[in-house]
């Protein structure tokens, strides 16, 4: 029979050592809240409940933003943070789910992998309360499991740990699941007598022995479980994302020339052999179709790329930006939600923003969209086939129909007609000698 699963994410803490105004678990990781990933890692359970415990500062906005984009999601608002045990007792009393197993999970541990919460939620059909544990290098100030063969005994914290207890390199990950019909129980029976005065989740190991229940432990990476209490570790989850992303592109056939310099968010996508050169950083929300170049130093966010593009050196695409194949973005090139053609080159020192360019169209270098006036944003429409000559302003919002070309240095304010040729700049004059001229006043008075 299939077991009713609850997950519960812990999120209210204080995040004292963040030293932040934001909230700990707001914080990010590849471009995405460390509270929303393990929300994601929630949904691939299926769970019958995801409730997630805020604080009240973290507010109606969070809470708002959360639902809109994940659905289904159940809040308890934690008003005084007494401590992981308190939390939970608060949620489960919030709680509109009856399951068999209730999962908790930290809003501060966001890199668990779906197996390895399948492999708790395994082990605790077998035990009232199961968790999940690492063999920390350096175990720091984690909670340290004393166990007797299989079996756990206790969970003590660091704070009100032995000599001998604070040896024990067996650490809790936060992450525990707990039989059901027994969680109530257990729960009202944790106090606060400890050197934090807090109601520790932990201490409910402990609760359950002395209740004859069956507890046991799992094991997991310690990469996996890190948890995040300061913007040093914050800095550390980052680099073990972004280790796990490279290899992960690699192994789909991406070419990282150099990986260490490349940066991913969580939800990038680039299909195989796109080439990636140094120093590349992508923001959230990319799509980049095979066989693409995205050459050194150029940074791309919220843009769908197709096919046979080549962007950058130096490139800066933007969100909005939608590119279709074997288009090329060159140095120096900002775009800003366009809709760029089959074939478009725009390969210099432009900005495009608010623009759709048709195909094949050939952007000069220096070629600017004016595309706001101060108060409101305007669009450029060029058609297919037209050549903007270098160093044009193109003043929005303005039509330049197909095969139109552009003579360089031009303001372009009136709409263009197709096949026409637009120039505007002032007219050339030659003064006869003047250059020897000038020269020669101007030695005379050194
Ligand atoms: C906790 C564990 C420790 C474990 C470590 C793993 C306890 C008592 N200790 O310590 O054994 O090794 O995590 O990272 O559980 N929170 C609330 N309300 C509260 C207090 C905390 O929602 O009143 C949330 C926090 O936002 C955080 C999580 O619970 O997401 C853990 O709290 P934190 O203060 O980070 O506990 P640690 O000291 O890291
Ligand atoms: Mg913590």
């Amino acid at each position: 029979m299939n077991q009713k699963i609850s997950i519960i994410i812990l999120g209210a803490g204080k995040g004292t050592r963040m030293k932040s105004k934001i909230s700990k678990v707001l914080h990010k990781i590849a471009n995405l809240s460390m509270i929303e990933h393990v929300i994601l890692g929630s949904k691939k359970l299926n769970p019958d409940e995801i409730n997630i415990v805020i604080s009240e500062e973290m507010g109606d906005k969070v809470k708002k933003d959360l639902q809109q984009k994940y659905q289904n999601l159940h809040f308890t608002i934690q008003k005084e943070r007494l401590g992981t045990g308190h939390a939970v007792k608060i949620a489960m009393e919030n709680s509109q789910s009856q399951s068999d197993i209730y999962l908790i999970l930290y809003g501060d541990t966001p890199f668990i992998e779906s197996q390895t919460l399948e492999n708790i939620i395994e082990n605790s059909k077998e035990n009232d309360v199961s968790v999940l544990s690492f063999k920390a290098d350096n175990p720091a100030s984690y909670g340290r499991l004393v166990t007797n063969g299989k079996n756990l005994e206790k969970i003590v914290e660091f704070k009100d740990a032995s000599k001998e207890e604070k040896d024990i390199n067996l650490c809790n990950s936060g992450v525990m699941a707990i039989n059901g019909a027994k969680i109530n129980d257990l729960l009202a029976k944790i106090d606060n007598q400890n050197a934090s005065e807090e109601f520790y989740l932990t201490d409910i190991v402990a609760i359950a022995k002395k209740e004859n229940l069956k507890c046991s432990f799992i094991k997991c990476s310690e990469d996996e479980v890190l948890g995040v209490n300061s913007k040093l570790q914050l800095s550390e989850a980052e680099k073990i994302f972004q280790d796990k992303m490279r290899q992960k592109m690699m192994l789909e056939g991406v070419t990282l020339i150099d990986p260490n310099s490349v940066y991913f968010s969580y939800d990038t996508k680039i299909a195989n052999d796109v080439v990636i050169e140094p120093n590349v950083v992508f923001g959230p929300n990319v799509t980049i179709a095979s066989d693409c170049q995205i050459k050194a130093f150029s940074h791309i966010e919220g843009a769908k790329i197709a096919k046979n593009a080549i962007i950058g050196p130096f490139a800066r695409i933007r969100p909005g930006a939608i590119l279709d194949e074997n288009v090329k973005i060159g140095n120096f090139v900002e775009v800003k939600k366009s809709n760029i053609s089959t074939g478009v080159k725009i390969n210099h020192l432009s900005y495009i923003g608010d623009a759709n360019i048709g195909q094949n169209s050939n952007i000069g270098a220096g070629t600017i969209t004016c595309n706001y006036d101060g108060y409101n944003k305007f669009t450029t429409n060029i058609g297919s086939d037209v050549f903007i000559g270098s160093n044009s302003a193109l003043v929005a919002p303005i039509k330049i129909d197909d095969q139109a070309m552009v003579g360089a240095g031009s303001v372009i304010t009136k709409d263009i007609a197709k096949g026409d040729l637009a120039v505007s700049r002032s007219k050339q004059i030659s003064i006869i000698k003047g250059s020897l001229d000038f020269r020669k006043m101007a030695q005379s008075k050194k």
